[in-house]
């Protein structure tokens, strides 16, 4: 009898399960089912086990684990991320600057802001092998420019877009830069520091991690406000905390993110 065998070369679609993360996930799924919230044992096993999560995570990104923010995909983050600020800053400045080769999760995201929150989008055009040039995007700023979203990896080609040249340009400037970084993740450096980004969206299935784990990186003193609300769950869902201060000081509010904010 022959054996079927079918090679999967999708891995931009999404991977398996790696055993090792069913592993250490099990667990969470049979008894120590607690709800982290919860203050007796159950509750609090299963908050150190998130806790201990985001403080992997947190060294990855070389970040503090108060920046990292767990939500259900990479759709989610990106959604978070682009609202949230767009919608922090809105006083100060509508424009926000992208290009056409982002994600629908992200392109349909500044759409909806222009369509309903007044606000204006350049998409910066990439060259043939769909990528953008740090020129171009400086060349698209405005005095009223208050976001820019690039992405590291593209999903359909795989071109590397120039980053960290890209946040080094932004952070010179009074502009918030997100980057979605769901092709990249367990691929390329994730430095948030030396790539110069304020946030950044990962997805779990992209690298072998189930489905449903997300995660934003939102670096300390952005200025967002948190489009779910809820019962306080990573910190209030991003919730706010410390308004008007940090490198955007006056421009609306600031993520003061992390377990201890709620
Ligand atoms: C570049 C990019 N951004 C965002 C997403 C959305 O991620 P998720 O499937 O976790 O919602 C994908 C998924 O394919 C992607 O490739």
């Amino acid at each position: 009898m022959s054996v079927k065998r079918h090679v999967y070369m999708d891995h931009s679609a999404t991977t398996r399960v790696d055993p090792r993360v069913l592993e250490a996930m099990l667990p969470y799924l049979r008894e120590e089912f607690g709800n982290p919230s919860s203050l007796y044992r159950l509750g609090q096993k299963a908050s150190r086990a998130v806790e201990g999560a985001r403080r992997k995570v947190a060294e990855v990104l070389n970040c503090s684990p108060r920046e990292v923010v767990f939500t259900g995909c990479g759709t989610e983050s990106d959604n978070l991320a682009i609202r949230g600020v767009a919608l922090a800053l809105r006083h100060r400045g509508r424009h926000i600057v992208t290009t056409p080769v982002e994600h629908k999760a992200v392109l349909k995201t500044v759409q909806q802001l222009e369509q309903h929150w007044g606000f204006e989008v350049t998409y910066v055009p990439v060259n043939r092998y769909g990528q953008v040039s740090t020129e171009e995007v400086e060349r698209a700023l405005r005095p009223e420019t208050v976001l820019v979203s690039i992405m590291y990896a593209n999903n359909e080609v795989g071109t590397i877009m120039p980053v960290a040249e890209i946040g080094h340009l932004l952070s010179e400037r009074d502009i918030v830069f997100h980057c979605d970084a769901v092709q990249a993740g367990g691929y390329l450096n994730l430095d948030v520091n030396e790539l110069r980004v304020d946030l950044m969206a990962l997805s779990g299935h992209k690298f072998h991690a189930p489905k449903g784990v997300g995660v934003l990186y939102i670096r300390r003193n952005t200025p967002f406000v948190s489009t779910l609300t809820g019962g306080g769950q990573e910190g209030g869902g991003v919730s706010i905390r410390h308004p008007q201060c940090g490198r955007h000081r006056g421009a609306g509010h600031s993520a003061g993110i992390g377990p201890d904010r709620a």
